[in-house]
């Protein structure tokens, strides 16, 4: 069966909504440690220098990444197809006013692959481990050089999530299971249908050099790569076994220049 773009969005939002109340709570989405603020801070200084951007976080999420540079300064707008994620994502952002931290950031529903703003709106885009849930990320990488300002800079962090060899795939097995008995929590349910599976281009993840790639063919310039394996040591520390059996990918930025 092939789907339609529009059923393609709609079971991309119904997925994303499904998963919206305990993805913080996975380790690597939800940021666990002061190291990994750390980390992602020094790395986020050195990918989109700058102090007070126009940053445009894509797919933004629950606003984790969004909220921390709102948390360095930068004025942030995150976009995503899902309503639950944003709901949640606009509740973190209310109560950390609250608490007394300055944050200037907002939320609203925007599809990745075609940003509803004006060309050359932001200093920086920034997307987390959304490339690999797009079907056309071609497009999606030439319309964020589009929305980019004239010497602004784009950083795309996302991994090759399954490798598919039979150790990833048994670790993998492992896992659900212990979180499936310490958690009663069916983390398989979090996962695309094979139909949508089907339409992904990387639906077990994506390559930096894939990355980097589309960036060259969408006329970015000075593109770098880093490799996050640092990142996932420091997330490894602080998460249980039964997450730890299966957390092992290939992890980077790549990062580029309009
Ligand atoms: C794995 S989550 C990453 C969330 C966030 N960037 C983070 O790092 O925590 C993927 C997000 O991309 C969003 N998404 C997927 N396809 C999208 C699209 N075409 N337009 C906007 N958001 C999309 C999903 O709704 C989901 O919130």
């Amino acid at each position: 069966m092939t789907l339609s773009e529009d059923q393609i969005k709609g079971d991309i939002a119904k997925r994303w909504d499904y998963s919206s109340q305990r993805y913080d709570d996975y380790h690597g989405h939800g940021i666990k440690s002061d190291e990994e603020v750390a980390f992602w801070r020094a790395l986020f200084g050195q990918i989109i220098p700058g102090e007070r951007l126009n940053v445009l976080d894509v797919g933004c999420g629950t606003g984790e990444i969004s909220l921390l540079l709102a948390g360095m300064g930068h004025r942030v707008v995150g976009i995503d197809l899902s309503k639950k994620m944003l709901d949640r994502a606009a509740s973190k952002a209310k109560a950390m006013a609250q608490a007394g931290h300055e944050v200037d950031a907002k939320f609203m529903i925007g599809d990745a692959e075609s940003p509803p703003f004006e060309n050359g709106s932001f200093d920086a885009i920034v997307t987390r481990h959304v490339l690999w849930t797009l079907p056309n990320p071609q497009n999606a990488v030439t319309s964020w050089m589009r929305t980019l300002k004239e010497g602004g800079t784009l950083g795309v962090i996302d991994g090759l999530w399954n490798d598919g060899s039979l150790e990833t795939r048994l670790r993998r097995k492992v896992g659900e299971l212990l979180i499936l008995i310490f958690e009663r929590n069916d983390i398989s349910r979090d996962s695309y249908s094979p139909e949508m599976n089907a339409t992904l281009p990387h639906s077990k993840g994506v390559s930096a050099v894939k990355v980097r790639e589309y960036m060259e063919k969408a006329g970015l310039r000075d593109i770098g790569t880093e490799n996050l394996a640092d990142l996932i040591e420091i997330q490894r520390r602080h998460m249980p076994f039964r997450y730890k059996i299966s957390y092992k990918c290939d992890y980077y930025a790549v990062y580029g220049t309009k």
